[in-house]
């Protein structure tokens, strides 16, 4: 049997194999960040179809860092009773589940029912790709932030879930404040690296506080921006170590804050030859290689060869899947009855525009149905939450 398909470990997690779905946002909450039945079939759908870790889609702990009317809410006890079905969903059909905690930082700027500016770590005057207003964070808030972390991990664990990742990339908070470009702050949470790490090291503290010290904690990390004079892949390895260091049970290597077009950002397209697959591998390997801390691949993963080829060489522990699955839910199942079978997605990013437009998560490509845009609250309008450029 391949590899891919033998249990693992991942802290005190036994996985039924070494397939993650990596963290994708369906715009399929209710306008208060309840979960639904349709994110409970979306979900039983992945644990059906074989997933050993679903990491959920993002999720916000803080009503500041929510970017969209369409995501789920882990801010108050009251979203506790919703998760724990979709914690359920996925135990009964023998896979595991983390919910991603999420706070978009600057991005934090579709829902304009608070009536207040998005916040960020500096204002940026002469960013070529951010133009709308926002206000540089106090002191006092980054505080509130990393409390609101940790009991958000500590819902987390009363929801049944079995672990969870922290959004460190894609060029929200996390990667906000990581990145010399958009962190000028002269406090202690910037400057040097270890200071622009504070954040990513004291939401650690914090939710190790609440939600106990056996509790499996990931990081999903960017650790190179998409365009120059952003983070470099020298500090942002430095800055994965680091964080190793600090306790982290698993780093998802990924991108940091997005450049132009999609070739700067974490969902590349045209993976249609075997030098544009796994895209993220070269940094993947060489963070793993200097580190015993699990690590996750993502990334135009699609070929089960270069998988098991970067598991045997020490290149990554677990390899994590997201247009693909959103595609094909049952993929893994197929890869395990047919291991040459051509995952069907084209990595056309329709999905991603969609649920730009409000629309819930689909395979735009192959699906035949109609699409519905979801009706926002007039109070509560927009939905754009995982990317910034159209392209
Ligand atoms: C529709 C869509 C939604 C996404 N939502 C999230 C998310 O909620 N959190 C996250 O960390 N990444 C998110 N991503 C990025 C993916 O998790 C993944 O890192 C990226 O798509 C590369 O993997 P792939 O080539 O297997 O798709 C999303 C991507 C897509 C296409």
């Amino acid at each position: 049997m391949s590899i891919l398909f033998e249990s693992a470990r991942l802290k005190n997690m036994t996985l039924r194999n070494r397939f993650v779905r990596s963290a994708t946002y369906d715009g399929m909450s209710d306008p208060t960040g309840q979960v639904t039945d349709r994110q409970i079939k979306l979900i039983a759908g992945l644990a059906e179809g074989g997933v050993g870790l679903i990491v959920t889609a993002i999720t916000y702990v803080h009503p500041s860092g929510q970017v969209s009317s369409f995501m789920n809410s882990i801010a108050e006890d009251s979203c506790i009773p919703g998760l724990q079905k979709l914690a359920r969903a996925a135990h009964q059909r023998g896979a595991k589940i983390a919910v991603q905690l999420y706070h978009g930082g600057r991005e934090a700027r579709f829902v304009k029912t608070r009536g207040q500016l998005p916040i960020g770590p500096s204002v940026i005057a002469d960013d070529p790709f951010y133009r709308w207003n926002y206000r540089e964070m106090t002191t006092r808030e980054i505080e509130d932030v990393v409390q609101a972390f940790g009991r958000a991990a500590r819902r987390a664990r009363e929801a049944g879930f079995d672990a969870v990742q922290i959004h460190g990339a894609h060029g929200y908070l996390f990667s906000q404040f990581l990145s010399p470009f958009t962190n000028r702050r002269e406090d202690a949470w910037g400057g040097s690296l270890e200071n622009r790490l504070r954040l990513h090291r004291e939401v650690y503290a914090s939710v190790r506080d609440h939600a106990g010290p056996d509790y499996p904690v990931g990081i999903k990390l960017g650790v190179e921006d998409g365009f120059k004079g952003g983070l470099t892949f020298s500090e942002g390895m430095k800055a994965a170590l680091m964080l190793a260091e600090t306790g982290y049970d698993a780093l998802e290597i990924s991108g940091g804050v997005r450049g132009e077009k999609y070739e700067g950002t974490e969902y590349r397209t045209k993976i249609n030859i075997p030098s544009r697959e796994g895209y993220f591998r070269a940094w993947t390997g060489e963070i793993r290689k200097k580190t015993d801390t699990p690590v996750i691949a993502v990334g135009g993963l699609k070929s089960i060869a270069m998988m098991e080829e970067m598991i045997r060489g020490g290149e990554a522990d677990f390899i994590s899947l997201c247009r693909p699955l959103i595609s094909e839910p049952g993929l893994i199942r197929s890869w395990e009855a047919d291991p040459g079978k051509k995952p069907r997605c084209v990595y056309c990013n329709q999905c991603l525009e969609a649920v730009h437009r409000g629309i819930p998560l689909s395979c735009v490509a192959f699906s035949k149905g109609e699409q519905t845009v979801l009706k926002a609250p007039q109070r509560n309008v927009g939905a754009n939450p995982e990317g910034t450029h159209e392209n």
